[in-house]
């Protein structure tokens, strides 16, 4: 794909690592423009997005995916020549509890999106995916594109739904998709629901942090920042119809994680408390990302002890950011923001 001047749909922008991937774009891509279209969600935060709120190449859009209305309407006026999709709810556990918010926004939302881009003809769509969508591996192996699809939440379900659909389009429409599907990230301005910002957030209040089951299960973690070089090496380079699995190299349980937080955080054990597991949790993920590697030159380049240590930083010295969430008062930034400079 030709990359210059090119304008940018991302969908859900506002979330952790849609505005990580949107920060990126706009400093490595100087002739770019970003359109953000973000419904706000309890994950979406405009704060995330503060450094670039002014910039002329940036554009925000506060719409539903899922309201084929007023998405055709944002494509029509933005005629957009390129859409990565990162909307989505993202919790596991909220999936247990609400199944069908998710199956709404990440099925109904993605196939929204799909006719959108086909009806406008842009020359990429980009699928935002996961590794949960494999389902869970034993002690050994890993997961390449070819592996089976068996996922085991309602939200691993409804991602999988999506990549199906979005290989629908590929087939059917000859819609030019790829499929990302990275695992863990980590990084600043996570919503402080998922395990590294939570547990940070809980000790530095003195709490201690619930650990699910026996803590064994494993994650692979990569850095935001290496997630985001990923998506944009696929969206230039990739191969339409294509899956590229995206990792971070670095595979640790539960319990490995806590207790490197646990002593970044100066705290011992007495912090760590074990609690009831998460139902139908996965044991483990690992991922194969030869092909990424090979096709696309594309490597984590983020340490992850080094990483992990600027995240723990990061989040002890933006305590605002997540006060804000914590308290509600960051879901006001768009009336103060957006409605106010309408208004003007
Ligand atoms: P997030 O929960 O932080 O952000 C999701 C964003 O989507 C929010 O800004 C929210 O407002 C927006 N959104 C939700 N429903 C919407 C709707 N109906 N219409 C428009 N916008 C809507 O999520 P994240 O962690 O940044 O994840 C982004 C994407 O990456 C997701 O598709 C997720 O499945 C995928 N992913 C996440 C991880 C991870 O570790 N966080 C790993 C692999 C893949
Ligand atoms: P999470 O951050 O929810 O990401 P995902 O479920 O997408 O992997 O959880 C990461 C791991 O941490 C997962 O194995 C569940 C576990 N976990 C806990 O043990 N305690 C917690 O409070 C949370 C939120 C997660």
């Amino acid at each position: 794909m030709g990359a210059d001047g090119l304008k940018l749909l991302v969908a859900g922008g506002a979330g952790f690592i849609g505005s990580n991937f949107i920060r990126h774009i706009l400093k490595s891509r100087p002739a770019w423009q970003v359109v953000n279209v973000d419904k706000l969600t309890y994950a979406g935060n405009l704060a995330n997005l503060k450094e670039v709120s002014e910039d002329p190449r940036y554009r925000f859009h506060r719409a539903d995916i899922c309201d084929a209305e007023a998405i055709a309407g944002i494509f029509s006026k933005e005629k957009p020549d390129a859409v990565v999709n990162f909307a989505a709810e993202t919790h596991v556990d909220r999936s247990i509890d609400d199944p069908g918010l998710f199956l709404r926004t990440n099925i109904l939302g993605t196939q929204v999106l799909l006719d959108a881009a086909r009806r406008s003809g842009v020359s990429r769509y980009l699928q935002i995916s996961t590794d949960e969508v494999y389902g869970s591996l034993g002690p050994a192996g890993k997961f390449s594109e070819d592996s089976p699809l068996k996922p085991n939440s309602p939200y691993a379900a409804s991602k999988t739904s999506a990549d199906l659909l979005a290989r629908a389009y590929f087939k059917t429409y000859g819609l030019p998709v790829l499929i990302t599907r990275c695992s863990n990230n980590y990084g600043p301005y996570q919503f402080p629901e998922k395990i590294i910002p939570f547990f940070v957030t809980l000790l530095r209040e003195g709490k201690a942090v619930p650990v699910y089951g026996d803590g064994k299960n494993v994650r692979d973690w990569i850095h935001v920042d290496d997630h985001s070089r990923a998506v944009e090496a696929v969206l230039l380079r990739g191969r339409p119809g294509e899956v590229y699995n995206v990792g971070g190299g670095n595979e640790r349980t539960n319990i490995e994680i806590t207790k490197m937080l646990l002593s970044a955080m100066g705290k011992d054990t007495s912090h760590m408390k074990f609690v009831p597991d998460r139902p139908g949790h996965d044991r483990r993920y690992a991922i194969d990302d030869t092909r990424i590697r090979t096709e696309l030159c594309v490597a984590p380049q983020v340490p992850f002890e080094r990483g992990l240590a600027d995240t723990v930083r990061w989040y002890l010295s933006n305590e605002p950011w997540w006060r804000a969430v914590q308290s509600g008062e960051y879901q006001s930034f768009y009336d103060r923001w957006y409605v106010r400079k309408a208004r003007a």
